[in-house]
């Protein structure tokens, strides 16, 4: 199984940025992580991160050919972003949303998700252990 983990805006300062937020690790360490246990269960992960809507809408629309789900922390896009669900809506690959951070535990903004109802499933306030988590739910639903 090929799963595709897109990070969105940001999240590429991770480890640095809020780090009483997000965590002291930085995406690489994040990511190589997420790809050892997409490994070990077979499935081979690409990451990708991008600041840009239409680049992470671009992704999406690629993954018609390159993946066989999706795993997506579209960071502030989350919540107002209708390009980015209906990107997720158009190639209909199963999806789960993470969050680093709980998003219902923070402010108001953060409490909607313009995602969430084009996704399988959601994953928050888990720290970066969501993505491995959400790989291994795609795994064994692929299975
Ligand atoms: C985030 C939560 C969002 O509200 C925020 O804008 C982010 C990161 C998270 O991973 O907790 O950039 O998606």
């Amino acid at each position: 199984m090929r799963i595709l983990v897109i990070h969105g805006p940001n999240l590429n300062l991770t480890g640095t940025r809020e780090p009483g937020i997000y965590g002291a690790r930085t995406l690489e360490d994040i990511n190589r992580e997420i790809v050892a246990r997409g490994a070990a269960l077979g499935c081979t992960v690409t990451c990708f991160q991008s600041n840009h809507e239409g680049a992470i809408i671009d992704r999406i629309h690629q993954a018609r050919e390159d993946a066989d789900a999706i795993v997506i922390n579209a960071g502030a896009y989350t919540h107002y972003s209708y390009a980015i669900a209906d990107a997720l809506a158009a190639v209909a690959l199963p999806c789960i949303e993470v969050h680093l951070s709980n998003i219902f535990k923070r402010e108001d903004f953060r409490h909607q998700s313009t995602l969430s109802p084009v996704c399988d499933g959601m994953i928050c306030g888990l720290g970066p252990q969501g993505y491995s988590l959400a790989v291994e739910a795609l795994a064994h639903k692929n299975a």
